[in-house]
């Protein structure tokens, strides 16, 4: 579903993705860890075409990042995006930051787009907060607004860039409970995330990146029972030691 082949990203002389290649098949659950600053985010916001990239290519579904003639923004409304600061319209109520995109991009009617908006927000658990808007809402609850959100879209691919980092510890899990429950469903998942657990429960794989490269790619039991490089070792003592 994504491909990802020797993909290369510079700012000015700095270096910040390195040859990278993987690929993540349909169904498939890939966690991508590593230091702050090692290029994780880059190379998820590449995938959707929010950052371009000089060299190698990605595609996702086939179609392919590199080449000029795609059409960015439909390749984006099939990409589900999720970030760690939500970014939900502060200014919408909960059901029409669902139906928004629904309506804009996907010409669906309005009731059209509030049917599948409300069934997701009761799929998230949060059908009671459809009125509300998102400053009303905890953290935890505002990001399974945005989950909800990326998959009215329908899309073929949801991409997490730390989806719990910024929230606060007791608010973690029912965030994780939504994404484990997608990846069970079978969702092709690529998620930026530090929690182990989350790993441990339904990643087939774990990519582990430091400066701008791909480091490790390997099934997940592999790589939490005997992690290659010396780096990944350093790396998840500090994380699992807490
Ligand atoms: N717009 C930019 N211009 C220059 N450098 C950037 C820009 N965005 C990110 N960087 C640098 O690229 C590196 C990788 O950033 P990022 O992909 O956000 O890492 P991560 O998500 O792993 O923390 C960092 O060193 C960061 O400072
Ligand atoms: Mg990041």
């Amino acid at each position: 579903m994504i491909s990802i082949r020797n993909v290369s990203k510079w700012y000015g002389d700095f270096r910040v993705l390195d040859g990278c290649s993987t690929a993540v098949g349909k169904g498939e659950v890939v966690v991508v860890c590593g230091p702050s600053g090692s290029g994780k985010s880059t190379l998820i916001k590449c995938v959707n075409g929010l950052e371009p990239f000089q060299q190698g290519d990605i595609r996702v579904d086939g179609t392919s990042l590199a080449d000029p003639k795609t059409d960015l923004p439909r390749l984006r409304a099939r990409v589900g995006m999720v970030f760690q600061h939500f970014e939900l319209f502060p200014h919408l109520s909960v059901i029409d930051n669902l139906c928004l995109a629904q309506i804009k991009v996907l010409g669906r009617s309005r009731e059209a787009a509030r049917d599948k908006g409300m069934a997701l927000l009761a799929r998230v658990g949060l059908a009671e907060q459809a009125q509300k808007h998102p400053g009303q809402l905890s953290g935890g609850q505002q990001q399974r607004v945005a989950i909800a959100r990326a998959l009215a879209m329908d899309p073929v691919v949801m991409l997490f860039d730390e989806p719990t980092s910024a929230l606060d510890p007791e608010m973690v899990s029912e965030v994780l409970e939504v994404m484990v429950q997608l990846a069970q469903e079978g969702m092709t998942m690529m998620c930026v995330t530090h929690e182990m657990g989350f790993a441990r429960r339904v990643a087939d794989r774990v990519i582990f990146m430091d400066r701008g490269a791909i480091l490790e790619d390997v099934p997940a039991d592999q790589f939490f029972a005997a992690p290659r490089a010396e780096r990944t070792r350093e790396f998840l003592s500090k994380i699992l030691d807490h």
